[in-house]
């Protein structure tokens, strides 16, 4: 949710600055600008509405020499995407320039003290407040910009990662943050700036993650500095940045979303490596072996997450309960931490986040952490917040995933509860050896067999162009089929906006079935499992209302044949990983039916991949 970058050095600033952007585009897409410090001092600002293209074009023709600058891409909170509300934000005497991620809630207060002071704004942005703030401070206590950065940070409540450059210090940046990423790169001579790495990759791996209410200052021919708001110097931690350039190509396929879908064979293969061992007979994750009194003791599991992590969370707590009769409860991160949840030290909490930087997931840790609860986190970027403020956990290890439309991250998720139920379950002796073997054995086959699954890419094609002028769908599934329904009605909405709900098949006849007509397609998820009888009178009931069907059904099935408009054919799997291969074709679905519309798959409108803000 909008992505800073920021360089100081010898290179050219413009195209670090510019390529730093078009990778972080992923957070944010609505307008985007940059910052040039001129080698006299002087601050140049480029703003443009729209994708970082339009900023790029924008600057065509311009002088963009520079030695140092920062820059931002947009995702909008406090006003509408605009040239004026874009990034970066700078004092009304010119000293200052700044770009932010995150909310700062009291802006409304902090603005109406500066205007008492004479402050003119010509934004709607909290980002101008900020700005306007520090210089306030500088000019009055006649301080350093660092000391008044300092001051103002106090002030300041929410969220933020900023970065700082100023006109009468122009070898000088400054960043900071409170619950939103920043990453230091660490060059020759030279500084790097981003909301994650994927700014700087090709140049630097040394990196240095900054933790909240820390200030780095990075001057020119000077070692990295951190301190803290009280001005006392903080450790650095150097680290190694976990990334190649290859990740973050689309490797021929014209979208990051298709390459993604692809690449999941290999994702799980690489998400199990290790951890499925002795042909599938046991599974180890370090996380849970090392903590398993935590597991075997608790009273409950209680899962929390966001969006699609949601989704892969409800799957977590059938897997968990099935095989090692826990308790678990699924919440909504962002309802958890308002509800005075009743948590104690003999719980467990599941945080789960592809970009371990949900604002919302990040409060529920804390709420976790604070009453005591064991909290382990299931994440995919390594170094992220949610890795570094749980106890332990797991990285679901299937690469930078850079399309908007979470897929291989969704499967990646699924496959460690998976895998956590079982080291449990063996633990906890809720399962036999054999019945883990039954299960591991599969697990091992499962990259392959979503390999064929993805054969059917062909055929969804085709079949997306039958129902890409659909205004409505309907998603159903039920036990391990529900959530995958819920997720492909997810997918449908976020990349093609078509109205999409996913239901649990049986409660159909309670509502949703009123909408049922000839105009309505219903995407119902059936494999053979032990619910699957139920579920061919569900799609009985859809049929007799004249609604169409498309079916995802297990290979050979005859009887929902007979029935759907439509059949995909996936293969047999026990039942609880059937969602690792019923949600490819959904998956693929909605791929294709937002192409045919036209829509930018991987940057869909307003949403954003990452969620740093509430
Ligand atoms: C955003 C993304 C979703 C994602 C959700 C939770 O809404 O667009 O794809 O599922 O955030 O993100 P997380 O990084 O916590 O999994």
């Amino acid at each position: 949710m909008c992505g800073i970058v920021g360089y100081l050095g010898d290179r050219n600033v413009y195209e670090v600055l510019i390529n730093g952007l078009k990778r972080l585009e992923y957070r944010g897409y609505d307008s985007a600008g940059l910052a040039l410090v001129a080698p006299g001092g002087e601050i140049k600002i480029y703003k443009s509405k729209g994708k970082v293209s339009n900023l790029e074009a924008y600057c065509s023709g311009k002088d963009l020499t520079s030695r140092v600058g920062i820059a931002h891409t947009r995702w909008a909170t406090h006003g509408e995407p605009s040239d004026c509300n874009a990034h970066p934000h700078y004092s009304e005497d010119g000293n200052l320039a700044l770009v932010h991620n995150g909310t700062i809630e009291n802006y409304q207060l902090l603005k109406e003290a500066l205007q008492q002071h004479g402050c003119k704004f010509h934004t709607e942005t909290d980002t101008e407040v900020l700005v306007q703030l520090v210089e306030h401070i500088r000019v009055t206590n006649n301080c350093t910009t660092l000391e008044a950065l300092q001051a103002a940070l106090k002030q300041v409540i929410g969220a933020f990662a900023v970065a700082v450059v100023e006109k009468n210090n122009p070898d000088m940046v400054l960043a900071a943050r409170r619950s939103s990423p920043l990453v230091i790169g660490i060059g020759d001579g030279e500084y790097f700036l981003g909301s994650d790495g994927t700014p700087f990759v090709e140049y630097t791996s040394k990196v240095v993650y900054v933790k909240d209410d820390e200030i780095a200052v990075m001057e020119r021919n000077k070692p990295l500095k951190l301190v803290n708001l009280d001005n006392v110097e903080k450790k650095i931690d150097v680290k190694k940045l976990q990334l190649s350039i290859a990740q973050l190509e689309k490797g021929g396929y014209p979208h990051f979303m298709l390459k993604e879908i692809f690449e999941q064979p290999i994702t799980m293969r690489d998400c199990i490596r290790g951890r499925v061992v002795e042909g599938g007979s046991r599974v180890i994750l370090n996380g849970v072996m090392d903590n398993k009194d935590k597991f075997l003791n608790c009273n409950r599991i209680i899962i929390v997450a966001c969006g699609t992590s949601w989704h892969a969370a409800l799957l977590g707590k059938q897997l968990i309960q099935d095989m090692c009769r826990i308790p678990v409860e699924v919440e909504y991160a962002s309802e958890f931490r308002y509800s005075h949840p009743v948590i104690t030290d003999r719980d467990v909490v599941i945080a789960v986040s592809q970009s371990g930087e949900t604002a919302d997931t990040l409060a529920a840790i804390q709420i976790a952490r604070s009453k005591g609860a064991f909290v382990y986190g299931v994440s995919n970027v390594v170094g992220a917040s949610i890795p570094r403020e749980t106890d332990s956990g797991t990285y679901i290890h299937v690469g930078p995933e850079i399309g908007v439309a979470s897929t291989k991250a969704f499967t990646g998720q699924v496959l460690v509860f998976t895998m956590i139920a079982l080291s449990v379950a063996q633990y906890k002796g809720t399962l036999t050896t054999e019945q883990v073997k039954a299960v591991g054995e599969y697990l091992m086959r499962i990259p392959q067999l979503v390999k064929e699954t993805l054969k059917l890419n062909d055929k969804i094609r085709n079949l997306s162009l039958i129902y890409t002028y659909a205004r409505n769908f309907l998603y159903l599934g039920r036990g391990y089929s529900y959530p995958v329904a819920l997720e492909g009605a997810l997918k449908l909405k976020e990349i093609s906006y078509i109205h999409a709900e996913g239901y649990p098949a049986a409660e159909m006849k309670h509502g949703p079935i009123a909408l049922i007509d000839s105009e309505m397609p219903t995407v119902i998820v059936a494999p053979k499992d032990h619910l699957y009888e139920k579920i061919v009178s569900n799609v009985q009931q859809v049929k007799s209302r004249g609604g169409s069907i498309i079916a995802i059904v297990t290979k050979g099935d005859t009887t929902i044949r007979e029935l759907a408009d439509h059949v995909l054919e996936v293969p047999s799997v026990p039942e609880c990983l059937t969602p690792l291969i019923t949600s490819i074709p959904l998956q693929l679905l909605s791929y294709y039916i937002a192409i045919n519309k036209g829509k930018d798959v991987d940057m869909p409108r307003n949403l954003a991949k990452s969620v740093t803000v509430e």
